[in-house]
């Protein structure tokens, strides 16, 4: 898959656009349709549609070979292209060339943003607010489907316990209750109010399921999952996708507790399909019906296509220069091997997906308003916003932020990823010349204008990677920058700190450090820059880091008075970060994981069970404090807030009633701001043993200085329920309940209450 990434990385151009969908059609109008064209199509046809491909027009030859089996009738989909000119182009030779006309879906990896880029989904759940996500993904699909795109391979909705897997960056973290909100909200946010509403585009969660447990945070390395973690950890957000709606799932790579999940009839079929009601299709990931031969469950291509269809797989995605199996299930269908309704039942969403779309109606985009819809102002503004509302603060010692413009004469910003407009963006952006992204030092420059002297130093390197990412062809052809004596750079950058005012150090990880085949063994800061922000921090002059990163990178101990962290802000966060500094904007973000103090903790949740020995869980190391440096849900503001009186209005309920809870929540200090309110739970008594705090509420409230509101919180009978291993079931049971409000996971505030029959 690194070549196909690489390929795709190196070829693809977003740029202009198109169309509009028709208005819903009755399920059994699109039903009708897709049994008309079924009836029409021959076995090669069908299995044609179970068929995608990476399609590259910058590459002849191959985008040949493609358009030969376009006219032939046997591409379903393709990905990968985004010029919307070329769009048109392949629409037309699969709808002019073809016998039956069957428009082409194009997907596309339309992880956080198409042309505007918000922040890294990791920084998007750090905002813990649902309404942004959902409209921030509006954005993005607006965008893409003014592109010609149709399909999102996103959101990412994996839970991970280890970020040293790179993917970290695409999910929403560690819990299941943030990550299925989260999810929910996504696929709102793509598809709108229905499948084919004009301006959006289908969501295709992923990576169905388990691919955040890869051993080690080794990406694609097995996932070895107990049966409690999958049903209470890792598949609900899954669900909470499936119940908004997602039109299609994509199969994770890597086996499932052994089974390959292409091949894995248990969660395609009986968990998605039937449990679930899932009525979309489901596509493997690049590759991964061709790899159930790699992973040892097929004998060849031909046999991985049936087994992948058997358990639920209805699209091949194709890599560059790999040969498609799919075509082997209409021989099989010819032999006698398949039923052909059984086929038939495989292409039918496919079909169904592109009815609904209204490509048979209208195919074909709007070049010239694409490029419009992309440079909307309003989408720029809404990326800003989003990246504002992501950052985290961790540390403030001596209100050291908001800086105060007035009084500041001159700031230096240091550090190898002050000046970057491309690893702002983060990973899953493909243009190297963006035309929005501003660096932090821009954004720091257009903020203070000529007034306030602003001095630069890069300080040190990040060094490159060991194992270069598949990105790295995307940049083979920039030029090298002059080299740097990394000791001359850092005795610079403290020159500059020390006749400055204030220094500002953004450090962190390159944007090609996480994403795809991104894990990291270890979470120091790479290269010298640890030794820089010692170095700066020395001078005793107030130091400010930067943080941009997915990672809990290892910065607890240094002595920086102050550390924000931004994620990869995306294209606008330059300017974002700039108000943030500067008070024009106040960090509300939540951590969406617990911050290790080492790798070497990992895999770790905050919503651990309560094992023998509660009392010293912080001391399981010899050596180290096993504490978090920061707990799940941490996360300052320039202002404070006071939780009181939490009443529990239900002490007493029966089974299948909801518990409600009232809490005051103060703004104690001098600044409006907006904090994060969360409640857990822990079930004390149960057949099985219950963690010892969970998440299951969260609001984001603005105050203003003085301010108070009473906030309530309804918990669920769903909330109550888990997966109990002993019975194989999900069960509510009658216990004691404790409950704790408050800014973080560490919240002391508590409450109870009893569930009795
Ligand atoms: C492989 C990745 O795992 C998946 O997330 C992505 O959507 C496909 N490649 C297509 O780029």
């Amino acid at each position: 898959m690194g070549l196909a990434l690489s390929l795709a990385l190196a070829l693809s151009r977003p740029s202009d656009a198109g169309a509009q969908a028709p208005p819903p059609p009755s399920d059994a109008t699109v039903d009708a349709r897709v049994d008309a064209l079924l009836a029409q199509m021959n076995p090669e046809e069908k299995a044609g549609q179970l068929s995608q491909y990476f399609y590259f027009v910058q590459s002849p030859p191959m985008a040949a070979a493609i358009e030969q089996q376009m006219k032939a009738g046997r591409v379903g989909a393709v990905l990968f292209t985004t010029d919307p000119r070329q769009v048109n182009r392949a629409q037309r030779i699969a709808i002019e060339q073809s016998r039956l006309k069957i428009p082409l879906l194009f997907g596309f990896d339309v992880v956080h943003g198409f042309r505007t880029i918000f922040p890294a989904p990791i920084g998007m759940a750090a905002s813990w607010d649902p309404a942004l996500v959902e409209r921030s993904q509006a954005i993005a699909a607006r965008e893409a489907r003014a592109a010609g795109m149709h399909w999102a391979f996103g959101p990412m909705v994996d839970i991970t316990l280890d970020p040293r897997w790179g993917r970290v960056f695409e999910g929403a973290g560690e819990d299941p209750f943030l990550g299925s909100a989260m999810a929910a909200a996504q696929v709102r946010g793509f598809q709108g109010p229905y499948i084919g509403a004009p301006d959006h585009i289908i969501a295709g969660p992923k990576h169905f399921a388990g691919y955040g447990a890869a051993l080690g945070g080794r990406d694609y390395d097995e996932a070895e999952i107990s049966d409690q973690q999958l049903h209470n950890l890792y598949l609900p957000p899954f669900k909470a996708a499936v119940e908004a709606g997602a039109g299609n799932i994509m199969a994770a790579y890597m086996a499932l507790n052994g089974v390959p999940a292409a091949a894995n009839r248990w969660l395609l079929t009986d968990v998605l399909r039937k449990e679930w009601g899932f009525k979309g299709w489901v596509v493997s990931d690049a590759g991964g019906v061709a790899s159930l031969v790699t992973h040892g469950v097929a004998r060849d291509g031909a046999e991985a296509a049936l087994k992948a269809l058997g358990a639920g797989t209805n699209m091949e995605m194709i890599p560059p220069g790999q040969a498609a199996t799919m075509p082997a299930v209409a021989a099989a269908v010819a032999e006698g091997k398949l039923p052909a309704a059984q086929l038939d039942a495989a292409v039918r969403p496919i079909l169904a997906a592109k009815f609904r779309l209204g490509l048979f109606e209208q195919p074909y985009v709007d070049e010239a308003r694409a490029e419009a819809v992309m440079n909307d102002p309003a989408h720029r503004v809404a990326a800003r916003v989003a990246a504002e509302r992501s950052a985290v603060l961790l540390r403030n010692e001596g209100a050291v932020l908001p800086l105060d413009r007035t009084r500041l004469r001159s700031l230096a910003v240091i550090g190898p990823l002050a000046d970057s407009a491309r690893d702002i963006m983060g990973s899953w952006v493909f243009d190297l010349n963006h035309p929005q992204a501003r660096s932090v030092l821009a954004g720091i420059r257009a903020k203070l204008g000529p007034g306030v002297r602003v001095d630069h130093a890069e300080g040190v390197r990040i060094p490159p990677r060991l194992h270069p990412s598949p990105m790295a062809a995307l940049e083979r052809n920039k030029p090298a920058p002059p080299p740097l004596d990394e000791t001359a750079g850092i005795a610079r950058a403290v020159e500059l700190a020390r006749q400055a005012d204030a220094a500002v150090l953004v450090l962190g990880e390159t944007q090609e450090m996480s994403g795809e085949m991104a894990s990291r063994a270890t979470f120091d800061l790479p290269g010298r820059q640890r030794e820089l922000l010692d170095a700066v921090t020395a001078t005793g002059k107030p130091v400010i880091v930067v943080l941009m990163t997915v990672r809990p990178l290892t910065i607890h101990d240094s002595k920086a008075p102050a550390i924000l962290d931004v994620w990869y802000p995306g294209s606008e966060g330059g300017e974002a970060v700039a108000n943030l500094l500067f008070g024009d904007a106040t960090p509300g973000g939540k951590l969406p994981y617990t911050w290790v103090r080492s790798a070497a903790q990992l895999p770790m949740t905050y919503a651990r069970l309560p094992s023998h020995d509660p009392a010293r869980a912080d001391q399981r190391y010899q050596e180290a404090s096993n504490a978090p440096a920061w707990p799940f849900g941490f996360g300052l503001s320039y202002t404070t807030f006071a939780y009181s009186r939490l009443t529990v209005l239900t002490p007493k309920v029966r089974p299948g009633e909801p518990v409600s809870v009232t809490v005051d929540l103060t703004n104690t200090g001098s600044r409006p701001g907006e904090e994060v309110a969360q409640l857990y739970l822990h079930q004390r008594l149960g057949e099985a043993s219950r963690p010892v705090r969970q998440l299951k509420g969260f609001q984001r409230v603005a105050l203003k200085p003085g301010e108070t509101r009473t906030l309530r919180f309804t918990i669920t009978p769903a909330d109550l329920r888990y997966w109990n291993a002993a019975r194989r079931d999900w069960v509510a049971e009658a216990s004691p309940f404790d409950l704790w409000i408050g800014g973080s996971s560490a919240a002391e505030l508590g409450g109870s209450f009893a569930v009795a029959p």
